[in-house]
């Protein structure tokens, strides 16, 4: 089943939950979407798990637009939803919509995901919605703004969970069709998800969301530093180093290739 916006809306009141996981290029994006996660996420985490660098601050357009073609061409059923980097939508709504016009044009992706809520960003989201543009929101840590919030859990104290409550209204008013809390303590998460009519997608922020999220690289077990939210299915890591090691040994020792029959 190809899955569009409307399907998450619908998962939402039939409580099917939605699976979400990220890719950065065309083989794991192949792989997400033979399992059936419901949206391919090609977030800005790419910088830290395919990039190497320490936060998601310097990827650029050029470089999410270039994974994210990647992605799309692995997909054939799952919603591919492509963050905007660090800098290409804050300026103001027109740099958004240059941005965000760039990724769908120049990848096949459905839509753009973006941090932060009210009041700038939802006036942003406004604007790209009515140009056609769907758009996921994303509140709690926002990792853009870790040089002022750290990786720390946000919206402890009731006066920063009303501020999260109130970016996710305004960001369903303006015409978000789903919004990512992430690393929220749960009952905040479980109050936003009641409020809102759309869908919400958690990461770390417990089990009353409408979906949840996870990084792949840090479910494969290919992150050297996991969230302590994360769940780590499989140890992909060390079974890849085992391997690489074993093809090594093998050249060196002249097992590999065995001589012609
Ligand atoms: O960049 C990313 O992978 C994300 C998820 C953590 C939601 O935004």
């Amino acid at each position: 089943m190809v899955v569009r916006i409307q399907h998450l809306q619908q998962w939402k009141q039939q409580a099917r939950p939605i699976a979400v996981l990220t890719a950065s290029d065309w083989l794991w994006a192949r792989l997400l979407d033979r399992a059936g996660v419901d949206v391919v996420l090609v977030g800005d985490s790419l910088a830290m798990v395919a990039l190497g660098y320490k936060t998601t601050l310097p990827l650029t357009l050029d470089q999410a637009i270039h994974h994210a073609a990647a992605v799309c061409r692995g997909v054939e059923q799952a919603l591919v939803v492509v963050d905007l980097p660090f800098l290409t939508y804050q300026e103001s709504p027109q740099q958004a919509i240059a941005s965000a016009g760039r990724v769908l044009k120049e990848t096949g992706a459905q839509a753009v995901k973006l941090e932060g809520g009210y009041p700038d960003m939802a006036a942003t989201v406004a604007k790209l919605v009515r140009s056609g543009i769907p758009v996921m929101g994303h509140v709690g840590l926002t990792p853009q703004s870790v040089n002022q919030l750290g990786y720390r859990q946000q919206g402890r104290d009731p006066a920063e969970g009303d501020r999260i409550l109130t970016e996710a209204l305004a960001l369903e008013a303006a015409g978000a069709f789903a919004i990512v809390l992430e690393h929220v303590p749960p009952p905040l998460a479980q109050q936003i998800t009641q409020q809102l009519a759309i869908p919400t997608i958690g990461i770390g922020a417990g089990p009353h969301c409408d979906g949840q999220v996870l990084v792949t690289a840090d479910l494969l077990g290919f992150s050297e530093t996991v969230p302590p939210f994360a769940k780590i299915y499989d140890t992909l890591g060390d079974r890849a180093i085992a391997a690489a090691r074993s093809f090594c040994d093998e050249v060196r020792s002249g097992q590999f290739p065995a001589p012609p029959p």
